[in-house]
This record gives C-alpha cells, structure tokens and sequence, in this order.
C-alpha cells in the first residue's frame, strides 16, 4: 500500500480504527494529524477490545513506527495513562512511539474552560467532549499555547505553563468556576515528563525520511469530514480540520508524497453531540438502529444519534477529500431491515437540491429524499469476501458507491479483524 490519508465521511465513528488496524498490516507508519483525545478509535483484536484516544491504532502491529503529528493537541497525562495501559497489556509503546515537538498539549485549564464554554453557549452549546479540544487548539492560534518540545526543557515549560494557568484561572474566577490546582497540576505533568521527554522529536524529519527510504506510511484521520471546522456543520464541529489536506499540514509531509485517499463511511449515519443531521431518525427504526449497532460514543459513552445513509452529503465528502478508495463499514447493522433508505437529495422551501445548501444553518430545514432499497433480511457477518455477501447487499453497497463516486475497495461486517475483506 503506498503512502495514504484515511479520513471519516460522515461526523465520525465510521470504524476508521478497525479500517486502519487492517490497511497496517501493510504499512511501516501510521501519522496521527489532527484532533486529540476527543477521538476514541475502537479496533478489537481476537477477544481483546482496545480504544485509543490519542496513539495511532497501528501501535496494535508489532514492528509499526507512530507518529503524533503537529497537527495534534495531546493532554500529556491521557496520553501517558494510554501507554501505561498498552504496556500493562503486553505492547510495547516507547520504542515505537513518537510524539511532534510541534504538538500542542492540552491541560486542565483547556478543559474547564470547554466547559465554561459551553456553559455560557447555554442552549446553543456544540456538546463538546469536554476533553478542552477547542480551546487548546484557540491557544495555538493565539500563539500561546505550550507544545509538546517543551518538554525537554521543564523549567522553561513550568514558567510558561503556570503562566497560562494562572490566565484561565482569573477567567474561572471571576466566572465563579472552581480553579485549577496549579501546583498539584503541575506535580502531575512532571511525574509524566521523564516517560514523554524521550518520545518528543522533530517527527517532520522522522516521517520525510520514512518516506524517502520507501517505506509506506499511513496517515490516521479522527472525527469525520462533517466535523471539519472549515467545511462540516459549523458552528457544530470541532476544532480541527479533518479531511484528507490536513494530513499534510498535520505532519509536514508534502502533498506531493500522497498517493491515495481512504475515505470510510458508515452503512448508515450518526452523530454525537449538537448540530444539523439531515436524516436523523426520530422513531423506532432509529432506536433499532442505535442499539443493533451498538452507537455509543467511545470517549464519552453518549447515545449517538442515528439516522439512513446521506449520499448528498458523503458524495460532498468524497469529492472533497479526493476519495478513491470507499470503505464501507457497519453493513451487518442493517440485516434484519425489510427496507433500506438512501437520501439522494433535499427538500428546501419547495426546491429540489441535489447538493448541499449554501448555508449551514439550511441543513437543519431540509427535508431528504429517500430512494429505497429492498432489505437482504439475511446474516452478514459470517460472509468473508464479497461474493459471499447476499445479492440485494452488493447492489446496495454497488448502489451506495455509484452515488456519492467513490469505488468500493473495502467492507466491513463486524468488529473484528477477520470481518473486513477488500472488493
Ligand atoms: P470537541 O471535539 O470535543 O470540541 O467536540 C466538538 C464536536 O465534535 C462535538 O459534537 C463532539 O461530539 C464531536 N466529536 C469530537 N470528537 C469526536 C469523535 O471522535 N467522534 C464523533 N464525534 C466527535
């Protein structure tokens, strides 16, 4: 597999980690860009279950480099209780681990704040993970924010970081938000460093080398295309951008190194968290839906919303990352459904659209078009390559193919390893 950017189509919780976990068996690297321990990637091994949050799910392949990109924001305790627990369960992490010096670290202080955030947003709020994403991501811009190259050096990080923290916590205070301990903040962060300070170099060079010595690197992309703060639901989204040009400016490697875009999307369509979901479902098909697909969130352990496949919206997807590889994940979901929908466009005020509306706030007033598609009413979990999948399921993920023009290279039929086959 040559070098490869893996993004989510829809608002995240494709399956991308188990796509990810498959394609690694033939890479030398896998790159997270973007986003931070928002994300919660599920990959199940044999009868083993993991869910990582910030290390790329290749650390699961024995002999596979990760990077933690610049891209990313990294809350330095998560991270270090993350490769505690890999390690207690036999991986080994910090050898194969690397961490950007360019990545900027998340803190108490950015999580509190989410909250206040929220808070304030009252009924407006974006139902944020509270794991202090956007405002950790606000400091980098504001070109305060502590990267992770501080680390090598802690009593310049101290300085800096209880500088910040004293910051938020005149903001917490006049907002009668409990205050962060600084002092026992800081404790925490120390007691972290020696283990992270080894991990932390100049991974531009690390994954450029890579490259040039021919090795295949893969690029991890967390939450989906709809959660783009630039082009998903905005102001619904997170803070991040996720689709597949952030893989370059998330890691330092240049477009041109890019072969292929693996763009995974779900047989059907949630969402956690606020925001416009042009076929959500209300009823008891959805509540089927949720609880045959199991749709709670891995970070957060939220009810996620669920609703029928939005072609309009993942054929925008598609094209917008440059999909050439679909993977379509979550099939088996849908076996006991006599009929299956599709959205293949939009009601607006009386007006037919088969692209999105202009504005974002339009979203949430449309009405989908559906086109239906009988049920195969058949078990596909058990099927291991295509040809073994029911008829009326290949013309329906045929169909889903054709209509956002994307080709089929991967299914998914179930959580484990064994349940994903190439097209
Ligand atoms: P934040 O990323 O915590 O700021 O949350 C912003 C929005 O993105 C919220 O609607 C979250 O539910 C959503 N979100 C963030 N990470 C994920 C993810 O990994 N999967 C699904 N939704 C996510």
């Amino acid at each position: 597999m040559a070098n490869s950017i893996l993004v989510g189509l829809q608002w995240g919780d494709e399956g991308k980690g188990k796509i990810i976990d498959v394609l690694t068996e033939n890479v030398d690297m896998v790159v997270r860009f973007q986003g931070g321990n928002n994300a919660g990637h599920t990959v199940e091994v044999g009868d083993e279950k993991f869910v990582l949050h910030l290390i790329p799910s290749g650390i699961l392949h024995a002999g596979c480099q990760c990077v933690i990109g610049n891209g990313v924001v990294v809350n330095p305790l998560t991270l270090a209780q993350e490769i505690a627990d890999l390690e207690a369960r036999g991986y080994e992490v910090v050898d194969r681990l690397r961490i950007s010096s360019r990545a900027q670290l998340v803190f108490s202080y950015h999580c509190v704040m989410d909250g206040l955030f929220e808070h304030k947003l009252g009924e407006n709020k974006i139902g944020t993970t509270k794991r202090g994403i956007g405002p950790a991501y606000a400091d980098k811009v504001n070109r305060v924010g502590i990267r992770a190259g501080e680390l090598l050096n802690l009593p310049r990080m101290e300085h800096h970081f209880r500088t910040q923290a004293k910051f938020y916590n005149d903001i917490f205070a006049e907002a009668s938000v409990p205050t962060v301990d600084i002092d026992s903040e800081w404790a925490s962060i120390k007691g972290v460093a020696d283990k992270l300070a080894p991990l932390v170099e100049d991974t531009v060079l690390s994954i450029n080398q890579a490259v040039g010595q021919g090795l295949k690197v893969l690029f991890e992309g967390a939450q989906g295309m709809w959660l783009d703060v630039d082009f998903g639901t905005y102001p619904y989204v997170t803070s991040s951008n996720t689709t597949a040009g952030a893989a370059c400016t998330g890691s330092g490697l240049a477009p041109s190194r890019i072969e292929h875009v693996v763009g995974v999307a779900k047989a059907y369509c949630t969402r956690v968290g606020e925001g416009p979901f042009m076929t959500e479902l209300h009823d008891e098909e959805g509540k089927r839906m949720a609880s045959l697909g199991n749709e709670f969130g891995a970070t957060t352990g939220r009810p996620r919303r669920c609703g029928w496949f939005d072609a309009v919206a993942t054929r925008y997807s598609a094209m917008l990352n440059g999909v050439d590889q679909l993977a379509l994940t979550k099939l088996d979901v849908l076996d006991d459904f006599e009929t299956i929908k599709v959205c293949v466009a939009y009601d607006l005020d009386g007006r037919r659209l088969s692209e999105m509306p202009i504005a974002v706030a339009d979203y949430a007033r449309v009405n989908p078009v559906y086109r239906e598609f009988p049920g195969w009413c058949q078990k596909t979990s058990d099927a291991t390559c295509w040809e073994e999948l029911p008829e009326r399921c290949r013309e329906y993920l045929q169909a889903l193919s054709g209509l956002i023009e994307a080709p089929l290279k991967i299914v998914s039929v179930g959580p484990r390893r064994d349940q994903t086959f190439f097209v």
